[in-house]
């Protein structure tokens, strides 16, 4: 396995691989995605992740960018391009994905993000 020298990443995607996004194309997300960063030349500067699930089932497809710390709902292979021209090559953030983004203090959520429970909240069954 390759060892990445990633003293020139600008950006880190994180793409759910767990299976409610599975479920919901979360393969075909991340071929879209890696794809769409080599067609853009920014392989040296974007380092992308699979990762289990992130708790936000609800939101299948999720993708998560840093350091902004965006996180994106509901994202489909016909999302990949945008994504990556607006928000990785540009640094505009796809407000029409967008759940949460980080702040000073915590995560803002926007108006039309799902609320969702918190941990302490969880029921148990
Ligand atoms: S499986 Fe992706 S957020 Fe849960």
């Amino acid at each position: 396995m390759a060892t990445w020298d990633l003293s020139q990443t600008t950006h880190h995607v994180l793409i759910c691989n767990g299976g409610s996004c599975m479920r919901k194309g979360g393969e075909e997300v991340t071929v879209a995605i890696r794809e769409s960063i080599t067609r853009a030349g920014l392989d040296d500067v974007v380092h992308t992740t699979r990762t289990r699930c992130n708790g936000r089932c609800e939101d299948a497809c999720v993708v998560i960018v840093y350091p902004e710390g965006i996180w994106y709902e509901n994202v489909t292979p016909e999302d990949a391009d945008l994504l990556v021209e607006q928000h990785l090559s540009k640094g505009e953030p796809v407000k029409s994905l967008m759940t949460h983004r980080f702040m000073p203090g915590g995560f803002a959520r926007t108006e039309s993000a799902r609320r969702g429970i918190l941990k302490s909240e969880k029921v148990k069954k």
